[in-house]
């Protein structure tokens, strides 16, 4: 989608404008009834007219998500939509609504104006055009590569209208530019997501990501594959590979900065990439599995986040880590009560083989603290508990550094993300001991599930590295009350909150 900045109405019509409208509570007074009054006041002389022309323009409140189609006196098509209480609007209201108006109007015209004058938050000008960008790129995403009628949107350019002067322009095309960064890096973690995984196995999806970073600057790529894996002693994550059909891949990125110095704050992060998760030995049922190729869902958001940063050129040095592998069966996978040996030397008994994300990730953050990273983050489809815990519609963060764990939820608040932080206490600890080895994968009981995978991932973390386990396993998933992530499939969320934290480090 193509998306315009301009400070004059421009001479080319336009097939549909895109207006906001306010309305205020004026309390009940002796004898009158409480009521509400639009407020409008960015309004053109045009359009107020064209409005008050239509007869049920009188029922019109302004309430929020309240549209109201009419045609204005230059034949155009326009659009209110009601945000309601001024003071109560938000960045993400904009999102929500911004994402509702433009799917009610992608398969109808061809491009639209949006009249900014009463979209934008006073004092937060920039963040709030930011915000509408971001949602026009999330809303207009689909997954047609499959289909043999492309779902190809009518609408593809979009015009911002503005009467902010001119000397705006430079902070206002920079927004833009930012938001579609971060939306063309959510739009590459949720292909990815959504592609089959007879498509997108490890060996795919490791060459894909690399064709990707070759065209980021200040970007290295490294690729280990099971022989190196094999040098590296990650016995946890080659016992999740064996009864694979494809070599497993530790995909190794660096962005450096242009102008990094020894001041430059290091961030690592780490991603599951269960290109498919059956479970292995310890099988899930048929209605578990489906949608298990969303599995790398964690890899995918990291890899969004650090290629969003790259993009922007922070200037934070960011080495991503993605560990890839299906979870499958063959005479060689993985027997249940295994006993394996992490690349920490800790002896592992796999008492389920489909607790793999663990096992993946335990081997690769501890190759990730060898580079004594400032922070270390990993994002995991690890649970189905922490859906239990927290819905579909919240992230789960568990954290050994409680500064850490704040910079993350700050940063989910001001983009608007659901992030909730859990404890991981020595009870849980406990639990994920073994009797024959020095850990086993799975707890005594499975409550407090999420905890306790947390709990055993923290095994791998060399002491003194600050560390935040994010488990997206109901997050990564399709958002149905979010208009701008689809009904169906990969979410793509959480990529922002971590852009924001790299952003803010
Ligand atoms: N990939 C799953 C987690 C998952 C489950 C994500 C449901 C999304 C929806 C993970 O590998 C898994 O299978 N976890 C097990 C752990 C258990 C065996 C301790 C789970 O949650 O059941
Ligand atoms: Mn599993
Ligand atoms: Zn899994």
């Amino acid at each position: 989608m193509k998306i315009n900045l301009a400070f004059a109405p421009t001479k080319s019509s336009t097939e549909l404008n895109i207006f906001s409208c306010f309305n205020k509570t004026h309390e009940a007074k002796k004898g009158k009834k409480a009521e509400k009054t639009l407020v409008h006041t960015h309004w053109t002389e045009d359009v107020l007219e064209s409005f008050e022309h239509a007869v049920a323009s009188k029922h019109y409140k302004a309430e929020l998500g309240e549209t109201f189609s009419l045609t204005l006196m230059n034949g155009q098509s326009a659009i209110v939509v009601g945000l309601g209480d001024k003071s109560k609007v938000t960045k993400e209201t904009l999102r929500r609504q911004i994402a509702t108006v433009y799917k009610a109007a992608s398969g109808k015209y061809e491009d639209a104006t949006i009249h900014l004058d009463g979209f934008l938050i006073k004092g937060e000008l920039e963040e709030s055009l930011g915000a509408i960008a971001e949602a026009l790129h999330m809303s207009s995403y689909v997954f047609d590569r499959h289909l043999s009628t492309k779902k190809t949107a009518k609408l593809q350019s979009i015009t911002f209208l503005t009467s902010e002067k001119k000397t705006s322009a430079k902070k206002f095309e920079e927004a833009i530019s930012e938001a579609s960064k971060v939306g063309e890096s959510i739009t590459v973690a949720r292909n990815f997501v959504n592609e089959a995984p007879n498509i997108l196995n490890s060996e795919v999806y490791a060459k894909e990501i690399e064709k990707d970073a070759k065209t980021l600057k200040n970007v290295k790529v490294k690729v280990l594959g099971v022989p190196e894996l094999k040098k590296e002693k990650m016995g946890m994550f080659l016992s999740v590979n064996a009864g694979s059909a494809h070599g497993a891949r530790l995909v190794h990125l660096t962005y450096t900065p242009s102008k990094a110095n020894s001041k430059t704050k290091h961030i690592a992060l780490v991603g599951k990439g269960l290109t498919f998760d059956t479970g292995g030995y310890s099988l899930k049922p048929g209605a578990s599995m489906m949608n298990m190729k969303f599995d790398m869902a964690g890899s995918a958001t990291v890899y969004a986040a650090f290629r969003a940063a790259a993009l922007l050129q922070l200037p934070v040095k960011i080495s991503c880590y993605l560990g890839m592998t299906d979870n499958a069966v063959n005479e060689k996978a993985t027997m249940p009560d295994s006993i394996v040996t992490a690349r920490n030397g800790k002896t592992v008994e796999i008492l389920n083989t489909d607790a793999e994300g663990r096992l993946v990730l335990g081997d690769v953050v501890n190759y990730a603290c060898d580079n004594k990273p400032d922070a270390l983050i990993d994002a995991a489809t690890l649970t189905g508990a922490i859906l239990v815990a927290l819905g579909n519609e919240v992230c789960g963060l568990f954290s050994n550094n409680q500064k850490l764990a704040d910079s993350l939820l700050k940063s989910a608040k001001s983009t608007n993300e659901y992030m909730w932080q859990l404890p991981i206490i020595d009870e849980h600890r406990n639990d994920m001991k073994a009797i024959v080895a020095d850990l086993k994968n799975i707890g005594g009981s499975s409550f407090g599930g999420s905890a306790k995978g947390a709990a055993f991932i923290e095994n791998f973390i060399e002491p003194g590295i600050a560390w935040a386990h994010l488990d997206i396993a109901g997050i990564g998933d399709s958002q149905g009350h979010l208009p701008y992530c689809s009904p169906k499939g990969a979410s793509g969320l959480v990529i922002r909150t971590l852009v924001n934290y790299l952003k803010n480090v």
